[in-house]
């Protein structure tokens, strides 16, 4: 970072803008940069790295929005040191310990929720990469949004175990849920989207207490802690059961989402999955 700025210097740059998720990456950067700098004065260093990334003299020239999302993304990752040091939750039996939290745009107005990280995801540290989330991705694509604009995460944040355990995954029990409860509404609490969609029946049953199908549960609007919520079939499901009427029912479902966020609907995107 401090070769690519003093670069942009000697090429006459006296600024860059970087996108919120660039800002989140670099948290607490900028002012380890300036510890690193001591030939600059404070005043020097300010207007030559004008980069808008977490320097409190500089917070004025932040755009709202950016220094909301730096504010969330704070929020966010002290939920995620509380959990990890929640005793409770780290040392449940029945569930691994590699934690595995939430990821994508902590200021997101779209919040996805699945049910637990499977084995792909605790490898990566990052919830649905596996088969599963490379279909979510395709969905969230086809919404017209991009998987970094969303926040993705899962009730429960570590892998349930299973006897002599190699690649296979297994839903969270209620009770392995309900300790997650909390944290989940404080990430809700923090990120402030404009609709969450729970992902299959246990995501349901998690976040909404809803134990019905989700054939029945998609039909309703929930709500949790005021957000509007909507369930909707896990993309392993339809991963399980490809037929088109059944990817027909989640598209319906992410149009209701969109109409939420009042994102504009193109008659090609109306017409997917139909034949
Ligand atoms: N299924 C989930 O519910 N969550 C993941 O992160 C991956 C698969």
């Amino acid at each position: 970072m401090l070769r690519y700025l003093q670069a942009e210097r000697e090429h006459g740059r006296s600024q860059i803008w970087l996108s919120t998720e660039a800002l989140i990456a670099l948290g607490d950067l900028p002012a380890r940069l300036n510890a690193l700098n001591p030939p600059l004065t404070t005043e020097t260093r300010v207007q030559e790295m004008r980069t808008d990334v977490g320097n409190p003299t500089l917070s004025a020239a932040v755009p709202a929005s950016e220094s909301v999302a730096r504010e969330k993304a704070r929020r966010l990752r002290e939920i995620r040191m509380e959990l990890e040091a929640d005793a409770e939750l780290v040392g449940m039996e029945s569930l691994r310990d590699t934690l595995v939290f939430a990821v994508g745009n902590p200021d997101a107005d779209l919040m996805l929720v699945g049910e637990a990280p499977g084995a792909e995801e605790e490898k990566a540290g990052e919830p649905f990469v596996g088969p599963a989330g490379q279909l979510l991705t395709k969905i969230i694509k086809a919404m017209g949004l991009a998987r970094e604009q969303v926040y993705i995460s899962n009730i429960v944040k570590f892998r349930p175990k299973i006897p002599n355990q190699t690649t296979q995954n297994r839903k969270p029990t209620r009770d392995e849920m309900a300790p997650f409860r909390p944290y989940v509404a404080r990430e809700v609490e923090v990120v402030q989207p404009k609709v969450i969609v729970a992902l299959g029946g246990t995501a349901a049953e998690g976040l909404v207490d809803y134990e019905g199908s989700v054939g029945s549960a998609r039909m309703q609007q929930h709500d949790f802690r005021g957000i509007p919520t909507l369930v909707t079939y896990h993309p392993s499901y339809l991963l399980r059961n490809p037929a088109l009427s059944e990817r027909r029912k989640l598209w319906e479902d992410c149009m209701k989402a969109m109409e939420i966020l009042g994102m504009p609907i193109s008659t090609k995107q109306r017409g997917f999955f139909l034949e």
